[in-house]
């Protein structure tokens, strides 16, 4: 099958070089629908009737649940398909799976899969809207935009501060989405873990990135920090000592170190007791897992509007 062209206005498969005003209409976008995410504004009907793929190949909690959320919310209808609930389990192919659900007329597509490059993949054999949900090791864009949207809530903006991400670089798709995301728009971001999870190489990322592989020295220069999971399911494990939450987890003393005002954030699933403690996740002022998880549904909103409406600004 031909490769087929898909609109880059509307697809969102990647958060690197998107520029700053692209990144800030889309967090303007979710900021303005977040009232609805909270039940405090009426349901926007602004694109009703739209049939969107959720292709969720790969397990997930937050971001299955929080687009299939918007894609009702908008007024659209999802098909959900799950890996172990397809044919892929019978030895379909990524490709043939997405062009049979797009042969059935939906409009824009989500895919999730252990696959690195794999929602490109779908978009150039489908040429639908189609969004990145997360792709192996690759990259996790709505992720990444939506620890934007709470770190700016947070912070006001975002030029000049220094977000620490902590734990599993090497495997983290949401790394990567935020490296792209926080230092186009002004941030610093420093990578801090174990040589073999954070190896010097990523500092030649960019001048906005460093590397740290010592937590407790450069704790106290956050303005922000994201602690990761290691990634079991790629095979972390093997390249941590049984010390890890010792060397770099954040422990009820490490955030007690921490200036005020300093958020903690956490994509999900928490590995409570390795990357955080409990304390310090049940400490909802600084701990914003939650937060993250609602405005993440805001923002799969406006990634949803932008690639079902012709390519307009959101
Ligand atoms: N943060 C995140 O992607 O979580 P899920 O894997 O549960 O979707």
């Amino acid at each position: 099958m031909p490769p087929r062209m898909t609109d880059p206005n509307r697809s969102l498969l990647t958060l690197r070089g998107l520029d700053a005003g692209t990144l800030t209409t889309l967090l303007d976008r979710a900021e303005s629908l977040l009232p609805v995410v909270r039940g405090a504004d009426h349901i926007p009907r602004i694109v009703s009737g739209a049939v969107v793929g959720l292709l969720f190949l790969e397990n997930s909690t937050r971001t299955r649940c929080s687009f299939e959320i918007a894609v009702h919310r908008l007024g659209n209808h999802p098909v959900i398909l799950t890996g172990q609930g397809s044919s892929l389990v019978k030895g379909e192919s990524l490709s043939d799976t997405a062009a049979n659900i797009a042969a059935m007329g939906v409009q824009a597509l989500v895919v999730r899969t252990s696959l690195a490059g794999g929602a490109d993949l779908v978009a150039r054999v489908t040429g639908l809207p189609t969004i990145n949900a997360g792709d192996g090791r690759h990259e996790h864009p709505t992720q990444g935009l939506l620890d934007a949207s709470t770190l700016r809530s947070h912070l006001g903006s975002l030029e000049g501060k220094r977000i620490l991400i902590v734990g599993d670089i090497l495997n983290s798709r949401v790394a990567r989405s935020n490296m792209h995301a926080l230092t186009t728009l002004g941030a610093t971001v420093v990578l801090v873990g174990p040589p073999s999870l954070v190896p010097w190489s990523f500092a030649e990322c960019g001048p906005q990135i460093e590397v740290s592989h010592d937590l407790d020295a450069v704790l106290e220069t956050a303005d922000g920090i994201m602690m990761l999971r290691i990634q079991l399911e790629r095979d972390a494990g093997r390249s941590v000592s049984s010390d890890y939450r010792v060397a770099f987890g954040m422990t009820s003393s490490r955030a007690s170190r921490l200036q005020e005002g300093v958020p903690v954030l956490h994509p999900g699933p928490i590995n409570r007791g390795v990357e955080l403690d409990d304390a310090v996740a049940a400490d909802i002022a600084r701990c914003l897992v939650l937060e993250q998880v609602a405005r993440g549904v805001a923002v799969r909103m406006a990634s949803l509007e932008r690639a079902l409406t012709s390519g307009a600004p959101v």
